[in-house]
């Protein structure tokens, strides 16, 4: 794993065009979801990613083949002879706890570490499994190890308790190889969850409702080859659009989904941020200061939390005072103190964070602590005053495609300097 660092020297306004890439959190249950499949799917508008290979590095180690292309990749999981996932790549990536529900799917049986290393039970996981067991999974904890059985899953009414969008997608996975109807209610409505139910739906699954608070999904016998397109990152989009704004910029965003990004656009209009569009493409630029504006994060339609840290670095240098409640996660706000050391005034009770905006931070060296994180350091330092160097950038190889490359046509001065330190493991949200 290569560290390094990114060293930004800030001030440049960015300007031109920028591409938006195929969707992290689409693809990694898209390719979980291989599991059920028991012959060749062929995604395209696969984004590289550190994530997605880790992904690919989980199916493999069950035993399945991928044969990787530019911006595609083929999966064929007839050979899969495993059900255990394994320990390095699950520990490295929370999210591989997807392969979860279709395990158990495929083979009756999986045997998943527990991410975290938490009890049954509490978080992070308890929703996942408590939908798992009402789908007559039996479930029990053994070093560190979730292990899964069932003779036959069956449909079950499973109200989540909170919509989680892992359980809901481990879920849904689970739910096409029980016998009969399954019905999620209280179910995570983000565009990701639709992805998903698309790409199952070409291959033969019965799902309905996907996108709404109840999805509804009729056991099938078997799933079919089928070829799906990856949606485009609402995320990465965000963060390119928050780019322009922190630089006072004017950019065109191609190939975008900005009906994914609802709340964000009003949120980001309110502060003064113009969106135009124009054919397929959106013009994001500004015609005066913005305005300090609040945000609570909440589930989809709502704010994200993964937009959050880089809202919050647009707020610092956005004069004036700004709230933002982060109610999704505990503990999302580890880009503060490093936002701070710029020069950033902000101030944490618990989820809330005040930010008092000011003109302008200051470059110096900060360290990126989960994905997002770092994407807001980023963006602090392209309209910092002089040098930012990040570090800790491992984690914006997870979720970010050609990243420095995209910048710098937008008129970044942007490097990255690589260094051969092997970093452990550290917070990682999504
Ligand atoms: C996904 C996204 C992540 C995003 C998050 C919320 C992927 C790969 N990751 O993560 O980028 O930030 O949605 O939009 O798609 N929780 C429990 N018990 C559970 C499950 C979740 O308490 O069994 C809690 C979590 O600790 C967290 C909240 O619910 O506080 C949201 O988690 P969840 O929606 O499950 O997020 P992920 O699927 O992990």
């Amino acid at each position: 794993m290569e560290s390094g660092k990114i060293i930004i020297k800030g001030g440049r306004r960015l300007t031109g065009k920028v591409r938006i890439s195929g969707s992290k959190n689409a693809a990694l249950p898209i390719l979980a979801a291989a599991i059920l499949i028991p012959e060749k799917i062929t995604l395209t508008n696969l984004p590289s990613l550190l994530d997605i290979q880790t992904m690919l590095e989980v199916l493999n180690e069950l035993g399945a083949n991928s044969e990787i292309g530019v911006g595609e990749v083929i999966v064929n999981t007839a050979e899969l002879n495993k059900y255990d996932a394994p320990y390095e790549q699950v520990r490295r990536m929370r999210a591989s706890a997807v392969v979860m529900g279709a395990l158990l799917a495929r083979f009756g049986k999986a045997y998943v570490p527990m991410p975290g290393g938490c009890n049954i039970g509490s978080r992070p996981i308890n929703i996942h499994l408590d939908g798992l067991s009402k789908l007559g999974a039996k479930i029990s904890l053994e070093k560190g190890y979730v292990k899964l059985s069932a003779r036959k899953l069956k449909g079950a009414e499973i109200y989540l308790d909170f919509p989680s969008v892992g359980a809901t997608e481990n879920l849904m996975m689970a739910a096409c190889a029980a016998e009969g109807e399954t019905i999620i209610d209280n179910a995570a409505k983000e565009p990701e969850i639709t992805a998903l139910a698309d790409f199952l739906n070409k291959a033969g699954a019965e799902i309905q409702g996907a996108g709404s608070d109840i999805i509804k999904i009729k056991g099938v016998k078997e799933l079919k080859t089928t070829t799906y397109r990856i949606i485009p990152d609402r995320i990465e989009t965000g963060t390119y659009i928050m780019a322009a704004a922190i630089t006072k910029g004017d950019i065109l965003i191609e190939e975008a989904e900005f009906d994914h990004l609802h709340t964000v656009v009003t949120k980001l209009e309110e502060a003064g941020v113009i969106f135009e569009k124009k054919d397929s493409q959106m013009r994001v630029h500004l015609q005066k200061e913005l305005s300090p504006v609040n945000i609570r994060t909440m589930p989809y339609p709502g704010f994200p939390t993964d937009l959050q840290a880089q809202f919050m670095a647009l707020m610092c240098m956005t004069e004036g005072m700004s709230v933002i409640i982060e109610s999704v996660f505990e503990n999302r706000f580890m880009h503060v103190g490093e936002l701070c050391r710029m020069g950033a005034d902000i101030k944490v009770d618990n989820h809330t964070a005040i930010i008092r905006g000011i003109k302008s931070l200051s470059g110096t060296a900060v360290n990126a602590t989960d994905l997002r994180a770092s994407a807001a350091l980023i963006l602090a330092g392209l309209a910092a005053k002089g040098e930012t160097q990040v570090s800790g950038i491992y984690h914006l190889d997870r979720g970010y495609e050609y990243l420095e490359e995209k910048l710098t046509k937008l008129g970044a001065q942007i490097k990255r300097i690589h260094s051969e330190k092997i970093l452990l493991e550290e917070e990682n949200y999504d």
